[in-house]
């Protein structure tokens, strides 16, 4: 593995983060992106509004089922005394249509115990997916996804703060060019991969926040500082103390900007400007902090110290980021060493694209594959005869149809399997007090039942041994005892030997006598204990007829009980069957919404085909001879006649039309005329920033960590 002498990056590293290594390694100037061309942000701006026209939520309204559907199940299932609240992007208005749906659950009045878990059971049983419980996180969340909608969803617990600031964030959006300006920071965050918390880089919110602050800090500014001034307004949570003010008054900018503009400012700053190491972003105070001053600074390793495995502590203050609630809260806590070294890559990349003169495409270019619509919605209807558009829409209207059918009769089933399984519940809770009533007899015999056993051994081990019974020891005793204490007969005396052995025999059977006794007592005590233990037997049959008398009754009562068995494994049965019923409720619900869509789709295709009759041909006609002739065309300088008033051929109408127009210059067009780039080169002005950065050890050479 050949390593860089200079950095210690493996290959795969250099070329993972080859912006960042080229500024680690080698000497290189870094852009800087104060003067750039203004034809550059025009059609910046320009491509910017068309990616604002295409993102936005789309499922706004899935979201806003789904959290009604979620609000009244946990409802039910915590009897009115939980709260649930929308926060996050589905409420400040800041949803690119792929973020999360966030949702805070507050109770009224006492937090059920494991309630994390109970909420997990509960979804499963709406047969959502991806189920997970983070109970040790500072707030406890769960996360799933809604299997109908595909909608990722967090539930954290009393998140109190999250309401407010999300409160305060829909106020900043409030202003169009904020709103916008945020959206494309999280545009371009969540292209290029780096707004995970969750994988070591920094959250939606956080980007949020960097964004603020970056248009509170323009000159002059275009967002306000909402925290700043006003009395305070404190809530106390966990006995912390939060001044949650927020001024939501509108704001007029002096600020004329546009949001590309904004845009290379941003990168600017934030790429080369900004000292991670001294300034901490805080949109309460509308510009950084020292870091210094709130002991912020970081510590720890760096992250290439890390990523190189020259250390394994942990860094402090990485990025540091201020929650404008909750002061003490870093937002750069959970950013990673390999996290931290791709946005700072990023970051280093954005600076160059944007120096280069590349589109805002190229820059937000995503790193993983992302389902995206075709730029074009009726590609593949453009070509198709509208009769057999119309077949097809009766052959899937026909298809709905059969889905629906299924889906009733699947939420039936489901429907009927629950209620016996509610059927099931109850029936065990009332078997439960018998069952109760013989465990504790069950757990008076088992010990009665060792003691029998106990008893029953001693006696039989002494029998086993002495099998003369105690009366006759007894009788055997006496007969010794006279015979060892008569009077001594001097003519008819007995030899010594024969002596010892008669007092020997009556020792003997002294102790037989005592192991008897023993075996006797152990006896009674036997059969004391046994007459017990059949009455306990006794009354443990009748607990099983008390049982049978319940459950006979409730079948009476509910003949669908009839034949099954009651058991707590048989309800486990019933719940997954239910389980699986509502899965495939899920599948044929998307299956109908995809269906409805295809349908829209082609309807849409339709009016538009036949009212403007602009169909394109039908596959069996000639394509028109021009269309071809059309790339020979220079098209910006057709656009540029065009945009002045200027004449142009057919052909090249033609040519502008299929390129879309006046505003849509295709990025390699646009590279290729080179005047703007070459321009843009020219005047761009030689810059001294260095990389900063912590990622990177280029913070000038005094600070070197090396
Ligand atoms: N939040 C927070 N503290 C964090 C992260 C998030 O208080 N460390 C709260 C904020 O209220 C934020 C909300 O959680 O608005 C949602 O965070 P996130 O999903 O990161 O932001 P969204 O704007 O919802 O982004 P997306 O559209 O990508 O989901
Ligand atoms: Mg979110």
């Amino acid at each position: 593995m050949t390593v860089c002498k200079t950095t210690g990056l493996t290959v795969e590293q250099q070329n993972r983060w080859p912006f960042l290594y080229s500024h680690l390694s080698t000497d290189i100037e870094i852009p800087s992106l104060t003067n750039v061309d203004e034809q550059f942000i025009i059609e910046m701006d320009k491509e910017i509004s068309k990616i604002l026209k295409k993102v936005g939520d789309g499922k706004a309204k899935s979201r806003e089922s789904l959290t009604r559907h979620l609000t009244g199940l946990l409802q039910r299932r915590f009897q009115r005394n939980a709260k649930v609240q929308a926060f996050g992007s589905s409420v400040t208005g800041l949803s690119l249509g792929t973020g999360d749906l966030d949702l805070c659950l507050s109770f009224k009045r006492e937090q059920p115990k494991k309630v994390l878990r109970k909420i997990a059971g509960l979804l499963k049983e709406e047969g959502m997916m991806d189920i997970q419980q983070i109970p040790k996180a500072k707030i406890p969340i769960v996360k799933f996804t809604d299997s109908r909608s595909g909608l990722d969803v967090d539930i954290s617990i009393e998140n109190r703060l999250a309401i407010y600031n999300s409160k305060m964030l829909k106020g900043y959006a409030q202003d169009k060019r904020v709103r916008e300006f945020i959206l494309m920071i999280k545009y371009w965050a969540s292209r290029r991969g780096i707004n995970t918390a969750f994988e070591g880089t920094l959250s939606s919110y956080a980007w949020t926040l960097i964004s603020i602050q970056h248009l509170q800090m323009t000159n002059p500014p275009v967002a306000p500082n909402r925290q700043k001034g006003g009395k305070q307004n404190l809530i106390e949570i966990n006995g912390d103390s939060f001044d949650i003010s927020n001024d939501s008054s509108p704001f007029e900018s002096k600020n004329q900007q546009t949001l590309a503009s904004l845009l290379t400012a941003f990168f600017d700053r934030f790429a080369t400007r900004w000292d991670w190491n001294e300034m901490v972003v805080s949109i309460r105070n509308g510009g950084p902090l020292n870091a210094e001053k709130k002991k912020w600074r970081h510590t720890g390793p760096l992250p290439l110290e890390i990523v190189t495995g020259q250390s394994k502590n942990r860094m402090e203050h990485i990025m540091p980021i201020e929650d404008p609630f909750d002061h003490e809260h870093d937002l750069s806590r959970v950013v990673k060493a390999e996290g931290a070294m791709t946005i700072q890559e990023e970051f280093m990349r954005a600076l160059h694209l944007l120096s280069q003169g590349k589109s805002w495409k190229d820059i937000c270019a995503p790193v993983m594959e992302i389902d995206e619509e075709p730029e074009d919605f009726f590609h593949d209807l453009r070509n198709q005869n509208t009769d057999s558009l119309k077949q097809r829409i009766e052959e899937m209207k026909a298809e709905v149809v059969q889905v629906e059918e299924r889906i009733h009769s699947l939420v039936t089933e489901r429907q009927n399997s629950k209620e016996l399984l509610d059927l099931l519940r109850g029936t065990l809770q009332e078997t439960r007090n018998v069952k109760s009533n013989r465990q504790s007899i069950l757990a008076e015999l088992r010990p009665l039942s060792m003691k029998v056993q106990e008893l029953r051994q001693t006696r039989d081990g002494i029998n086993d041994r002495i099998a003369i019974p105690t009366k006759r020891i007894q009788q055997e005793m006496v007969r010794m005892f006279d015979s060892l204490t008569a009077e001594v007969d001097v003519f008819n005396t007995q030899s010594l030997g024969r002596e010892k052995g008669d007092f020997s025999y009556f020792f003997e059977l002294q102790a037989m006598y005592k192991a008897s006794i023993e075996s006797n007592q152990a006896h009674q005590e036997f059969i004391r204990l046994r007459r017990e233990q059949n009455k306990e037997y006794k009354s443990l049959k009748n607990t099983n007829s008390q049982e049978e008398d319940v459950l006979n009754r409730l079948v009476e009562k509910n003949p669908e009980l009839k034949g099954i068995n009651l058991h707590p494994k048989t309800v486990k049965e019933f719940q997954q069957n239910a389980n699986k019923f509502q899965k495939s409720i899920n599948i044929q619900y998307s299956n109908k919404h995809e269906l409805k869509r295809e349908i829209g789709r082609i309807e849409a295709w339709i009016r538009i085909a036949t009212s403007k009759g602009n169909q394109r041909p039908r596959k069996d006609s000639k394509p028109r001879q021009n269309r071809r002739q059309a790339p020979t065309v220079n098209i910006n300088e057709v656009r540029e006649r065009a945009s002045t008033g200027g004449s142009f051929s057919l052909n090249e109408l033609d040519a502008l039309l299929s390129k879309g127009g006046i505003s849509g210059i295709e990025s390699k067009e646009k590279t290729s005329t080179s005047s703007q780039s070459e321009r843009r080169k020219s005047g761009r002005k030689k810059s001294t920033y260095r990389v900063d950065p912590r990622e990177g050890r280029k913070r000038g050479k005094k600070q070197s960590r090396n």
